[in-house]
């Protein structure tokens, strides 16, 4: 315990090495048990920047909720707002969002976007989704299966559906902390073969298991079942063709008897009901998609309070 994680950028899983994974998720274990646990208003007179290129729920009312109970002020930047990258450079809103705010919050379509606001800034920058990867809800994520199972290290995870930004950050958080991760998609769906390679280099030594395959039977004896939707945002004009392309890869009853019987089951949310996951399976008692969902809000203020020195 005792990772200084002031001033750094939360881009990317790989940001944290897996022991700073564990404390910032322990101290979103605290927060979520005693919401004074970091004192009354440890983010007093802090500002968050929220610059959002996409819709949300969940990312927005999290940060912007999280902030108010820490004491500090969120200021959410729609996309016509800024215009990123049209009105302004990315850099130059980097370096004026710095003069004003303590950190900033980014969800973007290209990668290179929040990377180049991380590079520029000189407050902390936190990827609230990008095409490649979504870490605050890796977080979230890790901080159910917690809940639920104990542990991280060891458990048998299994992703199934489109190979994308959701895919990504789990695979590199399972490798940093010793999860075993199977992702099945439909062929050509697969997760990028750049983050398979690097995920299973890292779980090489941590002991845990990288697999991607195209078979459901894979998903045998799993402890954790999670989907995403099938077309991400940005691939709304893909939706219809993908949706004959994956109707297999989904979370129903049949998932459900290849896994552990006591496996739960996870959903980023937004959910697609009868494409990605039946409502009925998405209700069962072993289901913590809203636990999930309630998480985002308890990680994400371990993720600010550690970042900002408040801890
Ligand atoms: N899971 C998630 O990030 O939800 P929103 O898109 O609603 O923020
Ligand atoms: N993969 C989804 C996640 C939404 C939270 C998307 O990028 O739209």
């Amino acid at each position: 315990m005792g990772a200084d994680l002031k001033g750094r950028n939360f881009v990317s899983m790989l940001d944290l090495s897996r022991e700073e994974i564990l404390e910032v998720l322990d101290t979103a274990r605290r927060l979520k048990e005693d919401h004074k646990a970091m004192g009354k208003k440890p983010l007093k007179r802090k500002t968050l920047a929220m610059i959002f290129l996409k819709p949300s729920l969940r990312t927005r009312v999290s940060f912007e909720t999280g902030m108010t109970q820490l004491g500090g002020h969120a200021i959410y930047l729609a996309p016509t707002d800024i215009s990123l990258g049209k009105r302004e450079t990315t850099e130059d809103i980097a370096l004026v969002l710095s003069r004003y705010v303590d950190i900033i919050m980014a969800r973007v379509f290209g990668h290179d976007v929040v990377v180049d606001l991380a590079k520029h800034a000189t407050v902390p920058v936190i990827n609230g989704l990008s095409d490649f990867e979504h870490p605050c809800q890796i977080m979230a994520d890790f901080q159910t299966i917690i809940e639920r199972k104990d542990r991280l290290d060891g458990v048998k995870a299994c992703y199934i559906g489109d190979g994308n930004n959701v895919a990504h950050s789990l695979m590199f958080g399972a490798a940093q902390v010793g999860m075993h991760m199977t992702v099945i998609t439909p062929p050509g769906y697969e997760p990028k073969g750049e983050v398979t390679k690097q995920a299973a280099e890292i779980g090489g030594s941590t002991g845990s298991k990288i697999n991607v395959s195209n078979d459901m039977a894979t998903a045998n004896g799993a402890d954790v079942l999670y989907t995403d939707v099938w077309a991400s945002m940005g691939q709304e004009d893909q939706a219809a063709a993908r949706k004959k392309l994956f109707a297999k890869y989904r979370i129903d009853g049949n998932a459900m008897k290849l896994a552990h019987p006591n496996a739960i089951i996870l959903h980023c949310l937004p959910a697609h009901y009868d494409e990605e996951i039946d409502y009925a399976t998405s209700r069962l008692p072993n289901s913590a998609i809203f636990d999930q969902a309630e998480n985002r809000l308890h990680a994400q203020k371990a993720i600010m309070a550690h970042l900002a020195g408040k801890v």
